[in-house]
């Protein structure tokens, strides 16, 4: 079962088992990683917003058409930003690192 890493501002790191095609917002709720994200998946809140660690840049794949113009009207996203509930787990992905907004 592939396994996401979450990491808060304050270097703690916390491994969550996720199901593969789970979101990775669905990972961090159900490991009781706290990460907003008021729309639940519609991508117009912008409150699920991870940093992709840049050691696994190259190995996520790019956002899809609507999740992309989401991060593109967010002010202070960055070309690692990411929206976690349109981020899916495979397990290519397994031990992902992410970075939690603080
Ligand atoms: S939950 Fe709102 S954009 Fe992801």
């Amino acid at each position: 079962m592939p396994k996401v890493v979450f990491v808060s501002k304050d270097g703690t790191r916390q491994e969550v088992e996720a199901a593969t095609g789970a979101s990775v917002l669905s990972v961090a709720r159900a490991g009781g990683v706290r990460l907003a994200g008021a729309c639940m998946g519609a991508l117009v809140c912008g409150g699920c917003r991870v940093e992709v660690d840049p050691a696994w840049k190259e190995r996520v794949p790019p956002p899809e058409t609507q999740e992309a113009a989401a991060l593109e009207a967010a002010w202070d996203a960055t070309p690692d930003s990411r929206l976690a509930c349109a981020l899916k787990v495979t397990e290519a992905l397994d031990g992902l690192v992410v970075h939690l907004p603080g």
